[in-house]
């Protein structure tokens, strides 16, 4: 508890963390008991200055309750745009406490008043102005962070090149690992040509049993300070009409593969005392997903084990870090036979992740997904959420799979 509470907490000045249990207990208590349960010819409620009540003050209390919800989530998160809607509500409490003043006792003890009520305020949008940079999420290099090495699996395409271009563009060099070789030549001289960094190729087949220890060999010169456990493969279909041999590599590559790298990189990282490791999971990797069910169980495993692996590492100076895309356009529905559908570009999965890491164990990418899957996942019993898991994935997976 004391732990998750200095995670919790860790990063911001304490009248800001203050203010974010404030805004917490405003959303999660008083709004709403003020909406739902205290009667209508007792509410009231001030918007610019201007005194709400009856059935005007209960609507008036709505906007309240998205300003501090959005507050706290602000907060918590570091949002950018806290660093303008922050000091704007500020100033207009300090604006509506003037005006309450000045109307209330009217005269110069009013503007008095007024002016009293409403400097706080004032001091309140200025200290937040100055502390702005907290919402801008100013992110220290991450060679300066970690350290020299990055080793990407999977960066021959989608996410994982995505990640390879991101490091790069921050300054580490980059070890890229999968299997086709000539695609990781191009990126590796793009790379070293546009960011003057070293790259180093090491072509593997994670799926065979020995694929991790290949790229282990290969990097065992190196110092690899991030390791991004992408590489990932899917199955679509009814489980009973896809064989073992294909369902087996998703569980090489989905998860034996990250658990022998990370296992293997870990403790020189430890004993740097600093150092990242990344998960790729999937949001299908927190629900039963019929026709999908082996990749959506990989993915629970990512899932269940990087954000263990968060909270054992964090002492140690090492983040750790799930990423859960939703549909992302890449080449991965090919590769796993689903019907083509949209998605987000690979790129905005590798810039929320490099937002979250290091602030908590997981993060899912955009809010249209975590609201979808919190939802199934916390407020739905199970058996509907597999139920309706099977019939979104109906729709992608082709019918002579189904
Ligand atoms: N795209 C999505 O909608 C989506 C959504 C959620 C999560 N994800 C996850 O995102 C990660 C990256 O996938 P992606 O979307 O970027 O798909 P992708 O474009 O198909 O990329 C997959 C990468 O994994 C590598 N890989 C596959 N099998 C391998 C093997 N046996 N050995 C070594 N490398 C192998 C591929 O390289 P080679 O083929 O050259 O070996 C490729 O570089 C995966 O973990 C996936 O589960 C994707």
């Amino acid at each position: 508890m004391g732990a998750w509470a200095r995670d919790f907490f860790r990063g911001r000045p304490t009248w800001m963390n203050v203010l974010m249990l404030f805004c917490a207990y405003m959303a999660f208590v008083y709004v709403p008991w003020d909406l739902f349960a205290k009667p209508v010819a007792r509410d009231q409620e001030v918007w610019f200055g201007f005194l709400l009540t009856g059935w005007a003050a209960k609507a008036g209390a709505i906007p309240h309750w998205i300003v501090y919800a959005g507050g706290f989530y602000g907060f918590l998160r570091r949002r950018r745009w806290m660093a303008i809607a922050a000091p704007l509500y500020s100033l207009q409490v300090a604006y509506s406490s003037l005006v309450w003043g000045i109307g209330h006792f009217g005269g110069a003890t009013g503007w008095a008043a007024g002016l009293a009520f409403a400097a706080p305020f004032v001091a309140l949008a200025l200290a937040f102005w100055k502390t702005r940079d907290h919402f801008r999420a100013p992110r220290v290099s991450l060679r300066k962070r970690y350290g020299e090495w990055a080793l990407v699996t999977g960066a021959s395409s989608g996410i994982g090149e995505a990640w390879a271009r991101a490091l790069a563009a921050d300054g580490l060099s980059c070890a890229l690992s999968a299997r086709r070789e000539d695609r990781l030549e191009a990126l590796a001289a793009e790379l070293e040509a546009a960011h003057g960094i070293e790259t180093r190729i090491v072509p593997a087949d994670l799926a065979d049993p020995e694929g991790a220890g290949r790229v282990l060999e290969a990097v065992s010169d190196l110092e690899i300070a991030v390791l991004v456990n992408n590489a990932g493969v899917g199955c679509a279909g009814r489980f009973d009409l896809r064989s073992a041999d294909e369902l087996a590599p998703l569980v090489a590559v989905n998860c034996a593969a990250p658990l022998r790298l990370t296992s293997a990189l870990l403790p020189a990282m430890r004993g740097r005392g600093r150092g990242a490791v990344i998960l790729v999971g999937s949001i299908a990797g927190r629900q039963p997903l019929g026709l999908h069910a082996v990749y959506a169980a990989t993915k629970g495993f990512d899932l269940l084990f990087g954000e263990a692996l968060y909270v054992e590492m964090k002492p140690f100076g090492i983040d750790v870090l799930v990423v859960e895309p939703g549909t992302t356009e890449t080449e991965f529905q090919q590769v796993a036979g689903e019907v083509p559908h949209s998605g987000v570009p690979p790129e905005r999965v590798v810039e929320v992740s490099l937002e979250a890491l290091g602030t908590r164990p997981s993060v899912v990418v955009g809010w249209f997904d975590w609201l979808r899957i919190s939802v199934a996942t916390r407020l739905v019993p199970r058996s509907l959420t597999a139920w309706i898991g099977r019939d979104v994935m109906a729709a992608r997976v082709p019918e002579d799979l189904h």
